[in-house]
């Protein structure tokens, strides 16, 4: 009886042990992805158009790579920063994921930059736009954009091309501050004047009031920055005050221009005038195929975040790739550092020294085509850095 029993217990025990095993040796062979997106509230467009452009890569690309499968666990902070420190830290302690990835804001991508330090995990950043990000931890890389890209670009071309007077609306938060903060500068250096500076609330943003303050200023263009998701909103204000009809154009960076709301904003939006790096009309094939696929998958157009979360993913791919599979975050975000290839939007690349995307920024006019909405480019400046990087 008493061997018998003795038995049971080793085999049990042996049994376990196996179990043990045989889960350590699959926990080897995946790679876990933790993507923190806005799902729902005010950004959730962000988090869709992401989680929809990574399900798609990995509908053309496979879930395998370096005999690696790849386990995307999908989690909605709902863009406020304390959720994504909590799911962030979760992802990390309990799954055991190897990379972060996602940040549909700032505040966000900050809020889980000193977690990707601590447990060196590489922290992918899709869709935030502030310069300072990269600098928050020696794990991010970012395959996003920043403000400072287009608004400095956006300066130039309105200097040079009549633009005196400009009155500004900006989200009041850090992409918003910099886009200010870059617009002015170029524009101010170049003789133009700013007339009116209104910042507005994150958060549900009421536009009527400080639209009727634009109005007053009397400018040639107005410089608007609004996170993606709600340029509809701002622009069926802009109609319904008559600022379309006095001849007050709209400039900016291009996420008040964002293409999965371009077409429902109606005839008032043509001929704005927004630096961007990306359009769903860039000419190139890589981009056609893309929103071909993108279409035919989600029956809607894709706009940049869905690219940046498209490229975040690429990047995950590619470096693993280039370890052999190899998944700790030193490894990882050592072989992201110069990587370069063609996304939908052109040809971009890693900084090695800062982390950053380098990309080309495009001027572009919405203009109608066969019935359709569209930013079409019309002058490229080409591999654009984040000028809002210290010089070291
Ligand atoms: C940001 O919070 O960094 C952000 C979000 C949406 C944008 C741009 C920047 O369109």
């Amino acid at each position: 009886m008493f061997i018998r029993q003795k038995m049971m217990i080793q085999t049990a025990a042996a049994g376990l042990l196996l179990g043990a095993s045989a889960l350590a040796a699959q926990a080897q062979d995946t790679v876990k992805i933790g993507l923190i997106v806005p799902m729902t509230g005010g950004q959730a467009s962000t988090g869709k158009q992401i989680d929809n452009a990574v399900k798609l890569y990995m509908q053309q690309h496979g879930d395998t790579v370096a005999g690696k499968k790849i386990e995307v666990i999908l989690k909605d902070d709902a863009a406020v920063p304390d959720n994504t420190k909590r799911l962030a830290q979760e992802l990390i302690v309990n799954d055991k994921v190897n990379i972060i990835a996602g940040f549909g804001v700032t505040p966000a991508a900050f809020a889980a930059a000193p977690l990707a330090t601590q447990a060196k995990v590489p922290e992918v950043v899709m869709a935030a736009g502030t310069s300072v990000i990269t600098e928050k931890s020696p794990y991010i890389v970012r395959t996003s954009f920043t403000l400072g890209q287009s608004s400095t670009i956006i300066g130039d071309w309105a200097v040079k091309n009549g633009i005196k007077k400009v009155a500004t609306l900006t989200s009041d938060y850090a992409p918003g501050h910099d886009a200010l903060k870059f617009f002015k500068e170029h524009f101010t250096a170049g003789g133009g004047q700013i007339v009116e500076e209104v910042k507005v609330p994150l958060a549900n943003p009421d536009f009527a009031p400080f639209l009727q303050r634009m109005k007053d200023a009397k400018p040639d263009a107005m410089f608007v920055f609004v996170p993606a998701g709600q340029g509809g909103n701002f622009m069926k204000q802009y109609a319904e005050r008559g600022l379309d009809k006095s001849g007050i154009k709209v400039i900016g960076p291009g996420d008040v221009m964002d293409d999965d709301l371009l077409n429902g904003m109606g005839d008032s939006a043509l001929g704005a005038v927004t630096a961007h790096i990306y359009s769903a009309a860039h000419p190139s094939q890589v981009n056609k195929d893309f929103v071909t696929a993108y279409k035919k998958a989600y029956n809607q157009r894709p706009g940049f975040m869905a690219v940046g979360g498209y490229d975040g993913i690429h990047l995950i791919y590619e470096a693993l790739k280039k370890t052999g599979g190899k998944a700790d975050g030193d490894s990882l975000i050592a072989a992201m550092k110069g990587m370069a290839w063609e996304s939908p939007r052109g040809p971009i690349s890693i900084d090695p020294e800062t982390r950053d995307i380098v990309q080309n920024v495009y001027i572009r006019k919405v203009e109608k085509k066969d019935g359709e909405l569209y930013n079409v480019e019309f002058e490229t400046f080409k591999d654009v850095k984040d000028p809002g990087k210290t010089k070291k």
